[in-house]
């Protein structure tokens, strides 16, 4: 979860906003196009929700747990609402994302509080709701009803909110998001992406370069492509080509000034052969790739509806190895998914074995309402997917740890991106995507310096600046 936090705004602004962002880094690009569209209103970006008029909760559906949360936090919003109400102020609560586009109107019923909601194919519109949204309570005002305004758009409009989304504002210590594709037509069983994002939608190639260049004006050196289904791209190119994710990406490393691209999330049905090239071609493509398989058992990943089978996902990783031996790969894994055996998961610890992991995201299966998998038979216990889930675990931190020590030693390129809680002290991240802390000057906080990695954890490494390597690209 990220906040979206005040930058260098002026004081003289009348109006502020806070965006909480839960889930994928689609959703962090969104609140940061949803501040843009909110600053010709006025609104400065706050700290915290007290400070705000307007909030924000940019939502993930992905899991019970993580849609659950939004009404703990609305139950809070509507306290301070309440407070500043009998104070004789007000607070304007928006809901937007994932969960707004699922739920939909049952969100201002289970938390009447709620003014505003907001589907992710419709933050363009954010200005015309909230206008709404005044008008609305001026009425209920006059009537002396306290609820919220309730007004709703979770429409998938005809027109694409990136062509009416004002562009990219600026890039923080040197590495921004670039969304490139939304939505997905793949309809795996577990998942409701297809359902909250709405249909496979490429952005065209035009536009694309022009944010890029944008982005690098700005101060960008790195580049993360973002999509769905990020590799399964296709956009319209000027000249009525359409161009895959590889010709895209070696067009991009084409931009002067960028010294480091990534992309994700992908699909190993969609890692085509010339896309698997560009990793051993263009030197800015980092050596790390994210992507999902959930299952190592091909009658799971049939059930998931993966469309592939363990042996192609074991080939893409070959061949990747081939071209770019140093590749770091990361996955998503889902434990439990409905009729998973205790040989089907053993299939799943073999492929890790196997393929071993520089880092991995792993979930227990949650049964999302609307999804075919929701009403399969033979759901796993919890219990059962807790062991599941706490052995897959162990494994993959095992393999994280071998991989982080494996780098001590080595003196590698590490950009830059935040202070960290020590005084004195960076944080930054190697091409494998590892967090690195070393000691040295926050003026390096967007920039590509040299680092002797000299201690290994679970989740990060230690490191010295190797003096004198400022300023180095890559
Ligand atoms: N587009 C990506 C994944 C997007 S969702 C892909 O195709 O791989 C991110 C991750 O959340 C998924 O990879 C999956 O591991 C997990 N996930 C999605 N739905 C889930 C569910 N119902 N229960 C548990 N994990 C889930
Ligand atoms: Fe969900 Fe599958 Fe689409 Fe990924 S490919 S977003 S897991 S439906
Ligand atoms: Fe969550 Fe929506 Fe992203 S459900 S993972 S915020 S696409």
């Amino acid at each position: 979860m990220k906040d979206v936090r005040a930058g260098s705004e002026g004081q003289c602004q009348r109006k502020r906003v806070f965006i909480r962002t839960y889930g994928c880094q689609m959703n962090v690009y969104d609140s940061d196009r949803m501040a843009d569209v909110l600053r010709p209103l006025g609104y400065a970006l706050a700290d915290t929700p007290e400070q705000a008029d307007l909030v924000v909760l940019n939502t993930c559906h992905i899991r019970e747990h993580a849609s659950e949360k939004v009404y703990s936090e609305l139950g809070r919003l509507r306290d301070t609402k309440a407070e500043r109400r009998a104070a004789g102020g007000d607070l304007t609560i928006a809901v937007a994302g994932c969960v707004a586009q699922a739920e939909g109107e049952e969100i201002a019923r289970r938390q009447p509080a709620v003014d505003i909601v907001v589907g992710p194919q419709a933050y363009h519109r954010l200005p015309e709701l909230l206008a709404e949204a005044e008008r609305k309570l001026a009425i209920l005002r006059a009537g002396k009803r306290l609820p919220g305004a309730g007004v709703l758009d979770t429409e998938f409009p005809a027109e694409s909110k990136f062509d009416h989304l004002p562009s990219p504002q600026g890039v923080r210590a040197g590495s921004a998001f670039l969304s490139i594709q939304e939505g997905c037509d793949k309809f795996c069983t577990f998942c409701v992406v297809p359902y909250t994002r709405g249909a496979e939608y490429s952005r065209p190639v035009s536009a694309v370069l022009a944010e890029a260049r944008q982005l690098v004006a700005a101060g960008a050196i790195e580049l993360t492509l973002l999509g769905q289904n990020v590799n399964a791209y296709h956009g319209e190119a000027p000249d009525g080509a359409t161009w895959s994710l590889a010709r895209l990406i070696r067009e991009l490393a084409e931009i002067e000034g960028v010294a480091r691209l990534r992309y994700t999330t992908s699909h190993p049905r969609d890692m085509d052969d010339d896309l698997i090239r560009a990793h051993g071609e263009v030197p800015q493509l980092m050596p790390y790739l994210h992507l999902p398989v959930q299952s190592g058992s091909d009658r799971i990943l049939e059930a998931m509806n993966r469309r592939h089978g363990r042996a192609l996902f074991l080939d893409i990783v070959d061949r990747l190895r081939s071209v770019r031996p140093d590749l770091a790969l990361s996955s998503d894994f889902i434990v439990g998914f409905p009729g998973e055996s205790d040989a089907d998961f053993d299939d799943t610890m073999r492929l890790i074995d196997q393929v071993g992991f520089a880092s991995a995201f792993s979930f227990k299966y949650s049964r999302r309402p609307g999804t075919p998998g929701a009403t399969l038979q033979d759901q796993v216990p919890e219990s059962v997917k807790s062991a599941r889930l706490a052995a897959l675990q162990a494994l993959l931190g095992r393999q994280a740890r071998e991989f982080n020590a494996s780098k001590v030693g080595a003196t590698v390129p590490v950009l830059f991106a935040e202070s960290g809680r020590k005084p004195g002290q960076i944080i930054g991240k190697t091409p494998w995507l590892q967090s690195v802390y070393a000691e040295g000057n926050p003026r390096l906080i967007g920039h590509v310096v040299d680092v002797r990695l000299i201690e290994g954890h679970p989740n990060s490494l230690a490191g010295e600046i190797v003096t004198g390597s400022y300023g180095v690209a890559a």
